[in-house]
């Protein structure tokens, strides 16, 4: 008699387990359908950080994407979020920082999520492994990410297949490339110019990166000569093409004023003339305030410490640039207010990257709702209002 009560009373415990179970799987489920971000941010997110590494979490994220098993988002790009630059049209201003999809495998799926546009890359000429692991660490008390991925690289030819494939199914949608340099190569500048002749054809714009802290000697590449050389050889290796595909430089925030003034010197003249600088890269610095265990690691910092820093680094480089070259701006955006500060210091478009590892994919429509929201409420009707307004105020 107790054994059979007891088999019934395991039994009723399992089936109430089993019912939880499925209980959470629907409910999560629905949450993850109606991009919840709340949800993501207090819940998906956190447990995922409890149970993954961040290299393995971040794998699985670009996994997911790769086989769209996100749903589609379902926030419609509202008309005062368009903008046109590069000579391309963007249903919104926010994009995919490079790094998080190195070899061109997620683009479908980012698009899905509300991307106005996705950069992949940094991509090297020959594929390579990049640094030993472990290379990315979680600043989660700073909402921060160190990484020292060392341009681990799938290279151009296998990239150059998924690019072909990608915008060959999704013509409309806009992909950019960033093009890295390999560790051991001797001559950088024939390393970009030959990511130029690849991706050239296909790409809607192009990167030039010098401002990865992982790469030796890859950020002195920001130096006045070497960058003459450098964007020098990219626009000649473009002059041989039919197509005049748009070239941006993407530069890092730890610059000196000379650095920055040196920069600015080249791509003002008409010989070196890019048609964009994304700004900023990841920081060698680290704040003092951080709180982190991990803050020590070598490597680049980015997400909300990074903010100010990026922030500041486009107002300089829109002032250099009497704003006549359209800036990306990119560094500690995590919500709409974010993305207006970089706007009003200059940036034409933002990405992000940082802020997905630790709200997920809603911080997307996040972002887009509240920057369109504000934009309406103060009778803001297009983006180029808002673009270096901070400059006009003066
Ligand atoms: C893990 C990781 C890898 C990155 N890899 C690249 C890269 O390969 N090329 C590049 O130009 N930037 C790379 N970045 C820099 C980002 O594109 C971006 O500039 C930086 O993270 C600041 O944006 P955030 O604060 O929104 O993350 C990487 C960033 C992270 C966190």
């Amino acid at each position: 008699m107790t054994m059979v009560i007891k088999r019934s009373a395991a039994t009723k415990l399992r089936n109430l387990l089993a019912l939880s179970g499925a209980g959470t799987v629907v409910f999560t489920g629905i949450c993850v359908y109606k991009e919840n971000a709340k949800f993501y941010s207090s819940v998906i997110m956190p447990t995922m950080h409890k149970i993954l590494e961040p290299e393995t979490a971040h794998n699985l994220a670009v996994t997911t994407l790769e086989r769209r098993l996100l749903p589609k988002s379902k926030f419609k790009d509202p008309e005062n979020l368009s903008v046109n630059v590069f000579g391309l049209k963007f249903s919104n201003p926010v994009g995919i920082a490079a790094g998080f999809d190195k070899d061109a495998r997620a683009a479908c799926g980012l698009w899905d999520i509300g991307f106005g546009f996705v950069e992949v890359g940094s991509v090297t000429p020959r594929p390579q492994p990049g640094n030993d692991q472990p290379r990315l660490f979680r600043l989660s008390e700073d909402q921060g990410v160190i990484n020292r991925f060392g341009f681990n690289s799938e290279g151009h030819d296998v990239v150059l297949a998924r690019v072909k494939a990608i915008k060959a199914a999704n013509p409309k949608a806009i992909l950019g490339v960033n093009l890295g340099k390999n560790r051991t190569s001797p001559d950088a500048a024939q390393d970009y110019a030959q990511g130029v002749k690849v991706f050239g054809p296909l790409a809607d714009y192009l990167v030039i990166n010098v401002s990865s802290p992982n790469t030796p000697g890859l950020r002195s590449l920001q130096g006045r000569e070497e960058l003459k050389k450098i964007i020098g050889t990219a626009l000649e290796a473009r002059s041989q093409m039919t197509r005049k595909v748009p070239i941006l430089l993407k530069v890092a925030p730890d610059l000196s004023e000379d650095d920055r003034e040196d920069i600015a010197l080249v791509v003002n003249t008409k010989e070196w003339q890019i048609d964009g600088l994304i700004v900023s890269n990841t920081t060698t610095s680290r704040p003092k305030n951080l709180e982190s265990k991990w803050q020590a690691e070598s490597g680049g910092l980015s997400g909300r410490p990074l903010r100010e820093k990026s922030t500041q680094t486009i107002r300089e480089f829109y002032k250099l640039t009497q704003g006549k070259i359209p800036i990306i701006g990119v560094g500690g955006i995590f919500n709409g207010s974010d993305a207006i500060e970089k706007m009003q210091a200059g940036a034409s478009l933002i990405q992000i990257y940082s802020a997905m590892a630790f709200e997920g994919p809603p911080v997307v429509t996040t972002i887009k709702a509240e920057l369109s929201r504000a934009m309406a409420h103060n009778q803001v009707d297009s983006l180029v209002e808002l673009i270096g307004s901070d400059h006009r105020m003066q």
